[in-house]
């Protein structure tokens, strides 16, 4: 029995039309500015574009809700429930021409996500969990995958974006890649812990530091699908910056083990 029916419907919906705006910009010539000095860290035209139809519709939608959302940053007000969106995750590949991107919507409420929804955009998938409920992919219940020890793990990835970011999240990959059946570095965060909840990836690690719009809807879908969601220090995500580790629950204490002893 859904009780956020309402809320689900609007995301839903906004979510199409927001992935109708990025497809139509894919490809093609955008307008972005970068947030870094090294340049590593864009915005574009697409983002915004995205961003404007998520926040316009979720505030006339629900106008007691706060909304942090990536490109405006700050809450729009505080209130008990906070939609959290990342209106392109995969800004990177979006721009050279990667068809690996997604957008991701959650809602949360008392400091715990109630609902996700992570849309891919050019093969049209829906991922959607609440709060136990399970999750689905194409309204079709969804679960992790079976690998019952690291050796058989296919995993996912994230560099990071500043050098030191860097280098501890090539710490932790020299110390897995030999471990693991296959691991990619695919360049969305939120579609990776998307895969993680329907087993096409048994294994998620960001090592360095996510932002809470990265992962507020991924923790929930992987939660939802019988997986285990932590910090690398094993605590809670919540919705400060941090690290994130998301699997199957059958390999996370192991998987764990591994990224700490690489910061050791
Ligand atoms: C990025 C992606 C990437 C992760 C970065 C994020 P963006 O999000 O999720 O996989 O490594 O840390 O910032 O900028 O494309 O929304
Ligand atoms: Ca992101
Ligand atoms: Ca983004």
């Amino acid at each position: 029995m859904t009780t956020l029916h309402a809320e689900r419907e609007v995301i839903t919906g906004l979510l199409d039309r927001a992935a109708d705006a990025l497809r139509s910009k894919f490809r093609t010539a955008l307008r972005f500015e970068t947030k870094d000095a090294a340049g590593r860290d864009a915005v574009t035209e697409a983002d915004l574009a995205s961003e404007r139809i998520l926040v316009a519709g979720l505030h006339e939608s629900f106008p007691e809700d706060a909304i942090l959302s990536e490109e405006s940053a700050a809450p729009t007000a505080s209130a008990a429930r906070t939609w959290i969106v990342d209106p392109l995750d995969g800004t990177n590949n979006f721009r050279q021409g990667i068809p690996l991107f997604c957008i991701s919507a959650a809602l949360w409420q008392d400091a715990r996500p109630v609902l996700g929804a992570i849309r891919s955009v050019l093969d049209d998938e829906l991922f959607l969990a609440e709060r136990g409920q399970g999750a689905s992919l194409a309204n079709q219940p969804t679960r992790v995958g079976p690998a019952a020890d690291i050796a058989s793990i296919r995993a996912s990835c994230d560099s990071g974006v500043s050098d030191e970011q860097r280098a501890r999240a090539g710490r932790a990959f020299a110390r897995l890649a030999p471990r693991v059946r296959g691991i990619r570095v695919i360049g969305s965060a939120a579609l990776s812990l998307a895969y993680v909840a329907c087993g096409r990836f048994d294994a998620y690690w960001n090592a360095a530091m996510l932002h809470p719009w990265d992962v507020a809807a991924g923790v929930l879908l992987v939660s939802e699908a019988g997986g285990r969601v932590s910090r690398v220090d094993g605590s809670e995500v919540g919705l400060e910056p941090g690290t994130v580790v998301a699997s199957n629950g059958r390999v996370h204490d192991d998987l764990l083990a591994a990224i700490q002893e690489s910061r050791s």
